[in-house]
């Protein structure tokens, strides 16, 4: 029986690989639907992204909806200077033939979550939290009805990547990350600290084009033009590929290793706005809320990507 997700996303090349990655693991993972927010580039863009990756998958049957626009309470921070002003440079890809469905992404993951099973709906948010805290806000019922979240967001060890304290996805929607840490459903966080050790270094990319598909053609263009910023800012060699964590940790748990302690949001200091602070080293009796992941197998989450985009 397939694990039934929603995915939460704002692509951004690394969103567009980890959709991707889900929709090439039918077997395991059934894609209820798409729910697309602001964040590395605006909604109008992210919800176009969002349908041009489902046709490159060939699968324009995905459900795709449009969200919230803008944080809940600050004003919207975007990332051109990471994604390119599409959100999803590299590869020129046609505009999607696929509609938007009519109903807002949050309409969307209220009814889905009152409608089926409780415990049997994943939610996999890739970018700001904005929908998912709203969906709670508006409809506090459904948290209890949330089998888990495992989101792409955060640091510690690493700290900032949009400042010196905050990692993008939170920094955007503190108040929204506030929210969802709170909401008391299972988390599993994908933090800089696992995604930073995840990097696309040449013969990755080059392991990609090797697939000698459209899908790897496509994918190693994004994953080459995306790591320009994180070479040229950490001199790393290659990017750091954030959200296929996410997708890569339903389908193989072992690759991360992690612990499950106590994750709070900072929303007051302009300072350290949006930082997850981790209480990694237990030094509070704060409950533990969230299984934080702090270690990856690089290798074998690469060598589970590139085997299963080979099958798109
Ligand atoms: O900080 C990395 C996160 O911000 C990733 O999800 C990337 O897509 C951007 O949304
Ligand atoms: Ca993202």
């Amino acid at each position: 029986m397939a694990r039934r997700i929603i995915i939460d996303t704002d692509p951004g090349q690394d969103d567009a690989v980890a959709i991707l990655l889900a929709l090439a693991s039918p077997d395991e993972l059934e894609v209820v639907g798409i729910t697309c927010v602001a964040g590395n580039v605006p909604l109008a863009l992210t919800s176009a992204n969002a349908r041009k990756v489902c046709e490159l998958a060939g699968r324009a049957d995905v459900p795709v909806f449009a969200g919230c626009d803008a944080p809940l309470e600050r004003a919207l921070v975007t990332a051109e200077h990471v994604h390119g002003k599409t959100g999803l440079d590299g590869v020129e890809l046609p505009d999607p033939a696929m509609p938007l469905q009519d109903a807002h992404a949050v309409d969307f993951l209220i009814d889905t979550l009152r409608r089926e099973p409780a415990g049997s709906i994943t939610l996999c948010p890739l970018g700001p939290l904005t929908n998912i805290a709203t969906a709670f806000r508006k409809a506090p019922d459904i948290a209890g009805r949330v089998a888990e979240i495992v989101l792409m967001g955060g640091a510690y060890f690493e700290v900032g990547n949009i400042t010196p304290a905050a990692e993008f996805n939170i920094y955007v929607d503190p108040e929204a990350a506030d929210i969802v840490f709170k909401s008391g459903v299972p988390l599993v966080v994908m933090p800089l600290d696992v995604t930073h050790k995840a990097l696309v270094t040449a013969p990755r990319v080059a392991a990609f084009a090797g697939l000698g598909s459209h899908v790897g053609e496509v994918v190693a263009s994004w994953t080459h033009f995306f790591e320009r910023f994180d070479v040229a800012k950490y001199g790393s060699e290659g990017a750091p590929l954030h959200d296929p964590t996410v997708i890569a940790y339903l389908l193989q748990p072992g690759l991360f290793e992690g612990r499950h302690i106590n994750v709070e949001i900072e929303t007051q200091s302009p300072l350290t706005r949006g930082m997850t602070v981790a209480d990694w080293w237990g030094v509070t009796d704060r409950p533990a809320n969230a299984t934080f992941m702090g270690d990856i197998d690089a290798d074998g989450f690469f060598a589970l990507l590139t085997e299963r985009l080979g099958r798109l």
